[in-house]
């Protein structure tokens, strides 16, 4: 399902509201070989926004990709913040750190390659400083236990957003065992029973079609 109107809106709010990028222009080019699912240029600046407005100074990001949404993020950061960004595969951390690198947040941003479970074990055997902002963007099915390994390396007032819970209403379609929409529901339903999170599920058209965001506000963790 798609309405070529909403490609038309997201085109005249962004031709607007984003003047002329070449380092976000190129970094769509290096990723034109892997999945074109990197967030639209509209929710990147959304993030970007969300991450200014709490002066996130620690931001985790689970699936990077090429490192589209890093950079918008990344852009966020004060001088002294940093970006963690959890990937699956070299390929893709490769064309990221070369993203970064052109961006000039190659000091700002770390890619560390794993399954994502694995490295979000050892940042909380780590015991780090938490994190301000997390944003869930990886594999769909496994997004319940990111969302409980994210609180857990939150602080009271850090903010959690999750990207593609909607995805074109497999969401309720619960006849459909995709694993994907699967693991939409149970982290729906786990944010709804959690109350050390206040949450937002808000649906989004546009170019990447109709989707949508999770959001939590961690209350106590
Ligand atoms: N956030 C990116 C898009 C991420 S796409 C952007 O908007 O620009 C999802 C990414 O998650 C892919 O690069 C995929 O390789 C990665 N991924 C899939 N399974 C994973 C896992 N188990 N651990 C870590 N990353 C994973
Ligand atoms: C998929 C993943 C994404 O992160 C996204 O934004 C869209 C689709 C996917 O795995 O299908
Ligand atoms: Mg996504």
């Amino acid at each position: 399902m798609h309405d070529d109107r909403w490609d038309a809106v997201d085109a005249y709010t962004t031709g607007l509201l984003q003047p002329a990028d070449p380092v976000l222009e190129a970094a769509i080019k290096e990723t034109a070989d892997l999945p074109n699912i990197a967030v639209s240029a509209a929710q990147g600046q959304f993030l970007h926004v969300l991450a200014r407005a709490i002066h996130a100074r620690r931001i985790l990001e689970i699936g990077t990709l090429g490192g589209y949404s890093a950079i918008w993020l990344g852009r966020a950061l004060p001088d002294d913040g940093r970006l963690i960004s959890l990937e699956l595969e070299e390929r893709h951390a490769e064309v990221a750190r070369r993203n970064f690198a052109r961006a000039g947040l190659e000091g700002k941003i770390e890619v560390q390659v794993g399954p994502a479970l694995e490295s979000l074990a050892r940042l909380r055997a780590n015991r780090g400083e938490p994190f301000d902002l997390t944003f869930i963007d990886a594999d769909k099915r496994n997004t319940p236990e990111y969302f409980s390994a994210a609180v857990d390396l939150s602080h009271a007032g850090s903010l959690i957003v999750v990207d593609n819970v909607v995805r074109q209403g497999k969401l309720i379609d619960t006849e459909s065992e995709d694993p994907d929409a699967e693991g939409m529901r149970r982290l729906i339903a786990q944010m709804g029973a959690d109350r050390r999170v206040a949450p937002a599920v808000i649906q989004t058209v546009g170019v990447k079609g109709w989707d949508g965001f999770a959001l939590a506000l961690v209350v106590e963790s």
